[in-house]
């Protein structure tokens, strides 16, 4: 059982990011200490002045470990670094960045003291993990306006479902989206899209959805098909779905100004863009030229622009993705105005050291600038706010303008929906995908570091960019990566313009893709049933080992294997040449592996440690004492898995029960209890 305290300081702006009612408490914040630091603050020319810096401090204890904040670079194990809760458009995940896509400010510290705390504040926060002082924490907000929920349970994992409870039911999409998709930004026609699915078909390896870049659209403009290179898109939809291909198109946040575009002319008329100072819509630049920016924290504005998807909707599409809505913006008017004139006055010159760092920094500051994000206005409940106030709130709104529009659209049938910018709260209305990674090794151990902090805030249908996005990839990234993200919800190999072409289909080993694919399709009996009653019940479907395992000293340390729901442990392989991996088993476990769905060796292994060979061409994970894992054959497509004999696997020694979930996939009675199966499995 969890506990869950809220205390309020000054004006909070109401995120909507929970959904329970919880009374202010009036008395002292616990564990932490509100605490006022001197700090010497440079305005960059030479000049440096003391500044006052209020704080909330918190002492750790030498063997806390924090677990948390979404979406962000570094460990499982959060400590020893300082992160910013600031959407960012930034494709660069390295490990000293602060930021990415999301905004997730719950956190747990586990050890001397154990609690949990969620800060919903909808501007930018600094959290101080152990940075500054390694057993410190400190957390800055740019003003004082904020909610401050503490949580408490006997365990981790209570104060996890104490919280998931708080913010409400994480977004259910259709059971297609559990299928493999294809994805990558430059499939211009029709005809590059047949040809990736025909790809796929010929070589048998299994695929239910092909994204939709920025291509598709007329000039970039949302909610339009280039007809030039789709003509007659209804027809080609409905192609699509009799090859069992869902297609997903993008949405963008900005939206382009163009008389007579019908989108952005109703926009203006009504007054469902961010404005500026002077009341004038907001201008910036994203991929069309000059766009305004719906103000999807508006509630009529947001009605309106979720609207808009009907026009896909009526045209046979049934997901999209959302994305630049952090939101990116390339350039504003006013900002290139000044930055062409600085370089037009630098011209020829003979430019010394510092000044072609400025001519650089002139240039890359343009894009993102903290000073445009200063210069345009929400309209909230009747009351104007500058966008730098509720910036980690742009992404959770455009999502949630769709979900709230599909709801009313298509109440019956869920739509797929994922974004790529959030805040806590966006879960309900959709997943997230992990932006703009690359094609290195690291970024596969990330994206496992990811899963289970993105699961503790709420996000449980995500997955990162399988062979990475940026950057040419190696055939055995794209296997390697492939066999983690056989278990992610979001399941989608995609990649950059101009980068290496990387469909399943290019590269040699053909029958390991479309084994490795196969079991993922096999596997779906029991990855759907873990994500449902995951999201049913709040719970988490990727756990860290320490936290199934707390009193190992051990598991606690381990930050590259995951449980993935009740009966797996993973252990993926994340190094380039590497013949397999150490795993560390907390107790007995049964190795399983996987040539295919059909060729499957089994052991069971005692507790400990050991190297565990993983060719190529193999997936391997681990089932836990007493767990079965329901499984089936793959077909060539989600619908025709469906059809096949479900089997088990299984580590029994004495009994164990497993709840298999399963629905039509599509309609939204999720309670029902003729869902739930329950399979039971005696030791002969
Ligand atoms: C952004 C997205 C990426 C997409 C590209 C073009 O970088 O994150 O997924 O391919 O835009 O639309």
């Amino acid at each position: 059982m969890s506990k869950i305290r809220r205390f309020s300081i000054g004006n909070p702006i109401n995120t909507e990011a929970v959904v329970q009612k919880v009374p202010i408490e009036k008395g002292e914040l616990p564990y932490f200490e509100r605490i006022q630091q001197m700090e010497l603050k440079s305005d960059g020319d030479a000049q440096e002045t003391m500044v006052q810096r209020d704080e909330l401090w918190y002492r750790m204890g030498q063997e806390d470990r924090i677990y948390g904040l979404g979406e962000n670079v570094r460990g499982i194990n959060k400590r020893g670094w300082i992160y910013e809760s600031n959407c960012s458009d930034d494709p660069n995940h390295t490990e000293e960045k602060r930021s990415l896509y999301g905004a997730h400010n719950f956190f747990v510290v586990n050890g001397a003291q154990t609690f949990g705390m969620f800060i919903d504040y909808p501007g930018k926060l600094v959290l101080d993990m152990g940075y500054e002082r390694m057993d410190e924490i400190r957390i800055m907000p740019q003003d004082w306006n904020l909610d401050l929920y503490i949580l408490e349970g006997d365990t981790v994992l209570d104060i996890v479902k104490g919280f998931r409870k708080l913010i409400g039911r994480s977004y259910i999409p259709p059971k297609w989206a559990f299928g493999f998709g294809q994805s990558r930004w430059g499939y211009q026609t029709k005809e590059d899209i047949r040809t990736v699915v025909r790809g796929y078909r010929k070589n048998q390896i299994p695929l239910d959805m092909v994204y939709l870049d920025i291509d598709y659209m007329e000039e970039f403009k949302d909610f339009t098909v280039n007809q030039q290179r789709f003509p007659d898109f209804p027809a080609f939809v409905e192609e699509m779905k009799r090859e069992h291909i869902h297609l997903v198109p993008i949405i963008d946040a900005g939206v382009k100004i163009e008389e007579g575009y019908d989108v952005y002319e109703e926009g203006v008329k009504e007054g469902y863009f961010c404005k500026d100072q002077s009341g004038k819509e907001f201008v910036g630049a994203v991929w069309p030229g000059k766009v305004h920016f719906p103000d999807v924290l508006n509630r009529e504005a947001r009605k309106w622009f979720g609207r808009n998807y009907k026009s896909l909707l009526d045209q046979g599409i049934e997901g999209f993705w959302n994305d630049m809505n952090e939101p990116a913006i390339f350039y504003s008017e006013q900002n290139l105005e000044g930055v062409v004139k600085k370089l037009k006055s630098m011209k020829c010159q003979n430019m010394d050291m510092w000044e072609i760092f400025e001519f650089r920094d002139q240039v890359n500051e343009l894009a993102n600038n903290p000073e445009d994000y200063q210069s345009f206005y929400h309209n909230m409940e009747g009351k104007s706010i500058r966008h730098d106030k509720v910036h980690n709130l742009y992404g959770f709104g455009m999502t949630r303008a769709a979900g709230e529009a599909f709801e009313e659209l298509e109440p019956d049938k869920r739509i797929l929906i994922f974004s790529r910018s959030s805040y806590i709260g966006m879960h309900r209305y959709g997943g997230i995908w992990m932006g703009d990674n690359k094609s290195w090794w690291s970024h596969l151990l990330l994206n496992l570091k990811m899963l289970p902090s993105l699961n503790m805030c709420g996000f449980l249908y995500t997955g990162a960019d399988l062979g990475g996005f940026g950057a040419d990839t190696t055939e055995d990234l794209l296997l390697r990566w492939m066999a983690l993200g056989i278990f992610t919800p979001l399941m989608r190999n995609h990649a950059a313009l101009g980068t290496r072409e990387q469909e399943c289909y290019q590269f040699t080993r053909k029958e390991a893709f479309r084994n490795l694919i196969g079991v993922r399709y096999g596997l779906t009996p029991y990855l759907y049933s873990e994500y449902m009653k995951a999201a049913l019940r709040d719970e988490m479907m990727f756990l860290p080992l320490a936290f199934v395992y707390p009193e190992d000293e051990y598991a606690k340390d381990v930050e590259d294997q995951l449980l993935v729901g009740e009966s797996i442990m993973i252990a993926p392989v994340y190094t380039q040449n590497a013949r397999g991996r150490y795993v560390y088993l907390p107790e007995p476990m049964k190795l399983v592996r996987l040539a295919s769905m059909e060729q499957i060796q089994t052991e069971v292994l005692e507790q400990g440690h050991y190297y565990i060979e993983t060719p190529l061409e193999e997936v391997v994970f681990f089932i836990r004492p007493e767990k079965i894992v329901p499984y089936t054959q793959p077909g060539q497509y989600l619908e025709e898995t469906e059809e096949k004999e479900l089997k088990l696997l299984h580590f029994v020694t004495k009994s164990a029960e497993y709840e298999l979930y399963q629905d039509d996939g599509y309609s939204k009675d999720y309670e029902n209890p003729a869902h739930v199966k329950k399979l039971h499995v005696k030791a002969e």
